[in-house]
This record gives C-alpha cells, sequence and structure tokens, in this order.
C-alpha cells in the first residue's frame, strides 16, 4: 500500500446508518455498521489524506487522527455535509442514508389501543434530501463516489446511479449475500467508472478499501488534469 497516495489532499466519508425518528423512543433505520467507511477512512489516513468522517450511529472507534462527526438523521448528514465541504478534494458516499422519513416525528410515544387485536398502523414517509447529488451538483464539486447497495441487477442499477446522480465513480455492492456487504467483515465489489469496470473479489473490507483508494487516487489525478 503507498503512504503517500493520497498525501495533501482533503477526503470526506459519509458512514454508517441514518436513523429517522417515529416518535420520541422509535426510529426507522438499516443495517449498516459503518465498518466499510471506517475502514476506508483508516485506509485514506494511511495514505496520507486529511479526513473526516460524518457518521450515523455505530458502535465503532474512531479511526486514529481521523475526524469525526456524528449525526442521527439524513437531513443531520446532508447538514453536516454541506457544512464540511469546503476544500474537499474527494467525497466518498458509503454512508446507507434512508431514503425517506416519517412525514412528521410524534411528538409523545404512539400508543396502541389495547383493545383492538386487528388494529393497523399506517406511517406516512416523505423523501430526504440526496447527499451525494448535492455534493456533486456544487459548482466548485469534489471528486465523488458513490456506493451502490443493491439486491437484483446490480451492475446494471449501479451504472443508473453512476450517471443519474452525476458521480465520478461507483462502487456496486450486491447485498442480497449475507456473508459480505452489511455487517460483515469481509465485502466483494465492482467499482464502476463511465468507461471501465473493475471486480474485486471477496475479501476483507481493509484490504478493499486499499484497493478502492488506489482506483480513486489515480482517476482523480486524471479528472483534476482535464
Ligand atoms: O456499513 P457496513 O455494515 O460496513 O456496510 C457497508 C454498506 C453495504 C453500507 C456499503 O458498502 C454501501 O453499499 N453503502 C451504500 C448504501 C446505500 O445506501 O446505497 P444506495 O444504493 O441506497 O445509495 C446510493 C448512493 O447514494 C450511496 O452512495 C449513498 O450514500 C447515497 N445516498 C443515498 C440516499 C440519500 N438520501 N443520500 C445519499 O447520499
Amino acid at each position: 500500500f503507498v503512504h503517500d497516495l493520497l498525501s495533501g489532499l482533503n477526503v470526506l466519508i459519509t458512514a454508517g446508518p441514518t436513523q429517522e425518528a417515529l416518535d420520541p423512543v422509535r426510529f426507522i433505520s438499516n443495517h449498516s455498521s459503518g465498518k466499510m467507511a471506517y475502514s476506508l477512512a483508516t485506509a485514506a489516513m494511511e495514505a496520507g489524506a486529511s479526513v473526516k468522517l460524518v457518521s450515523g450511529p455505530v458502535a465503532l472507534e474512531t479511526p486514529d487522527r481521523v475526524e469525526r462527526i456524528d449525526v442521527i438523521s439524513a437531513r443531520d448528514m446532508h447538514q453536516a455535509v454541506l457544512e464540511n465541504i469546503e476544500g474537499v478534494d474527494i467525497f466518498i458516499g458509503c454512508a446507507a442514508v434512508c431514503d425517506y422519513r416519517p412525514i412528521e416525528i410524534q411528538k409523545d410515544k404512539i400508543k396502541k389501543n389495547p383493545d383492538d387485536p386487528s388494529e393497523t398502523l399506517e406511517i406516512k414517509l416523505v423523501k430526504n434530501p440526496d447527499i451525494v447529488s448535492a455534493v456533486a451538483d456544487l459548482e466548485s464539486r469534489p471528486y465523488v463516489i458513490g456506493f451502490a447497495a443493491e439486491t437484483q441487477n446490480v451492475l446494471g442499477y449501479a451504472a443508473d446511479k453512476l450517471r443519474r446522480k452525476k458521480l465520478n465513480l461507483i462502487v456496486a455492492n450486491d447485498v442480497s449475500d449475507g456473508d459480505i456487504g452489511f455487517s460483515s467483515d469481509n465485502n466483494e465489489v465492482t467499482v464502476l467508472g463511465e468507461d471501465f469496470e473493475e471486480p474485486m473479489p471477496r475479501a476483507s473490507k481493509k484490504v478493499l478499501s486499499r484497493k478502492i483508494l488506489k482506483i480513486v487516487a489515480r482517476r482523480f489525478r486524471k479528472w483534476k488534469r482535464e
């Protein structure tokens, strides 16, 4: 691994899940552990970058020499990213941001009707801001890498997100296999750019992070020159 691969560069990474509150005691979320993003942060720091993590709630220790900003919801994450984007050279959206949030947060705990076993409860959701797209739309934008967590047509949907979200690169992650992706220490991904596709066989998130950053560093330099 090359230790000055990213020296002098500022890297911002989103990590973990977001939590979208329903009421004071409940939320909607997903299974992201933050391991992939924290591995990327460690690898970027080891490669010489100044690294900031904007992190949803996870049970991981902050990597050495990485600045961590904790957030809860997608809207908090969106705001924290925009507040910290100035001077960022490379942005990596690795967080599993909840696409929707409950339309309103109930002030008090939602109570069930104890006398009605067939009671149903409907929760209306509204869309959250798309953080990676917001960064890609900035006038003076960094080099933007997204992830795509998919359970079917993985490369097809990833290529679609690459274009639609105006990303420079996307890391396609098949999350239908429980041994990789969410929460696992291992992963298996394909890095896609407009003109290439690089499959990376199953390995630890640490090893994959280093491989992903090698591609990022090379492509970032080419993009800068253009
Ligand atoms: O955290 P781990 O347990 O280690 O698991 C790793 C991982 C599976 C979470 C990670 O590898 C991964 O795939 N992260 C992206 C998960 C995801 O939300 O994918 P998506 O296909 O729904 O989103 C596409 C891209 O848009 C992502 O870069 C995502 O961060 C971004 N996004 C999505 C929605 C939104 N509102 N804002 C965003 O920025």
